[in-house]
């Protein structure tokens, strides 16, 4: 029961990231129409192009097309009228404006909130940079890690070894993430009561996304110390579960064997003894 609450409000966490939630902005495309953002831009050249090529290898093609950014009329094969004025379509954006951009019909708000209490805010209000897309490109946005840090939009302001630093860091904490999610799946497959557990990774990656978007002073201090201790004591505990099951499990092999051979032994027993008396 308490494993299927846990998958539930997994699925529900991520579903409710955007998307899946947001009616107003789905509702403008049904899966059965033809979507004419993307007919029409599949047969044009350039840049107009690869933007259905690298949308299709996106996360957002999952949930929409290029409408749930764009807007417009996607039901309508006409240049002009599908990008009419009163349809909120809005081709290239000001970079200035990028986070309320992302943040159209409610998306990715959490994000957008740690964002601003970040020093990176008030420099994009003036100059357009570093903003979400900085980090996470336009079309072909992807599952997020640190490796889509680059260097080139970080070092206008920040030295190489600063750069190199906090991509470090960032880097560990992602492995421990990892190496806890891991042994996670390993104790589930051993029917392990995993809800504490997978409670406290879901709180730790809540804290894992404020640390990376807002990467105010405080978040560069405390956050950082709470999120590396976090991942040191689940990964301790459920190392420690891990080996334990592990071993449960060798001497569980050995108990068995044990006990076949047991039972073989006092058949043979009976059988030789039944043989003689016969
Ligand atoms: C009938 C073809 C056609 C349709 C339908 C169409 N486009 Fe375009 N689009 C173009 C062409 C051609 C350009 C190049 C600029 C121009 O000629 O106006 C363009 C340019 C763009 C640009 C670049 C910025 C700009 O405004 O110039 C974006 C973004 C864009 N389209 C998105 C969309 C979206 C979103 C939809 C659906 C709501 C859509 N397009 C529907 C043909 C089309
Ligand atoms: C995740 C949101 C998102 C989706 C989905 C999306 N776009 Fe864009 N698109 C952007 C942003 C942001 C820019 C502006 C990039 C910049 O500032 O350079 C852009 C720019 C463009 C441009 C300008 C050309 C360029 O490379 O600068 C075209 C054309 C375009 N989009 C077409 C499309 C089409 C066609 C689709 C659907 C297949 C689509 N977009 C889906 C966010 C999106
Ligand atoms: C400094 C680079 C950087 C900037 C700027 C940035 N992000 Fe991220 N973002 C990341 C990284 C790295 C991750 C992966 C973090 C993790 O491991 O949880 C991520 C994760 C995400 C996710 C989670 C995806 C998922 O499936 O869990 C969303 C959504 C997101 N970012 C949106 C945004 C928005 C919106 C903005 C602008 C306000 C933004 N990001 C700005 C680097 C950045
Ligand atoms: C236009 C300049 C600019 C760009 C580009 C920029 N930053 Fe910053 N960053 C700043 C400023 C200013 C601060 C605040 C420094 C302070 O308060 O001492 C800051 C703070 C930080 C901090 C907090 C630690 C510290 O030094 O205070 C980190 C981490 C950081 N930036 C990482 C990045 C990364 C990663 C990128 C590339 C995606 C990036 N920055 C791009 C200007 C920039």
């Amino acid at each position: 029961m308490m494993g299927k609450i846990g998958i539930l409000s997994a699925l529900l966490i991520l579903f409710s990231y955007c998307g899946y939630l947001q009616p107003e902005l789905l509702a403008e495309k049904k899966p059965s129409e033809t979507d004419y953002c993307v007919e029409c831009h599949k047969g044009l050249s350039g840049s107009l192009k690869t933007a259905v090529d690298d949308w299709k290898k996106s996360r957002h093609s999952k949930i929409g097309t290029c409408n749930i950014c764009h807007q417009g009329n996607s039901g309508i094969n006409d240049k002009r009228q599908a990008k009419a004025p009163a349809s909120g379509y809005i081709g290239r954006p000001d970079r200035r404006m990028n986070i309320d951009f992302c943040g159209r019909g409610g998306c990715h708000s959490e994000h957008i909130n740690n964002f601003k209490i970040g020093p990176h805010y008030k420099i994009m209000l003036r100059d357009g940079k570093p903003d979400c897309l900085s980090c996470h490109g336009f079309h072909r946005i992807e599952m997020p890690s640190s490796v889509i840090i680059k260097e080139t939009a970080c070092i206008k302001c920040h030295s190489r070894e600063d750069f190199g630093n906090f991509t470090m860091i960032l880097g560990n904490m992602e492995k421990g993430m990892e190496k806890v999610s891991e042994n996670i799946d390993y104790l589930k497959s051993k029917s392990i009561d995993v809800v504490p557990y997978q409670k406290r990774y879901v709180q730790s990656k809540v804290f894992l996304n404020q640390f990376v978007h807002s990467m105010s002073k405080e978040d560069i201090k405390s956050t950082r110390k709470i999120i590396e201790l976090q991942i040191e004591n689940l990964s301790r505990e459920t190392s420690g579960l891990y080996s334990l099951t592990k071993r449960l499990d060798i001497f569980y092999i050995i108990i068995v064997s044990f006990g076949l051979i047991v039972i073989a032994g006092i058949s043979i027993y009976t059988f030789l003894t039944y043989m003689q008396r016969k």
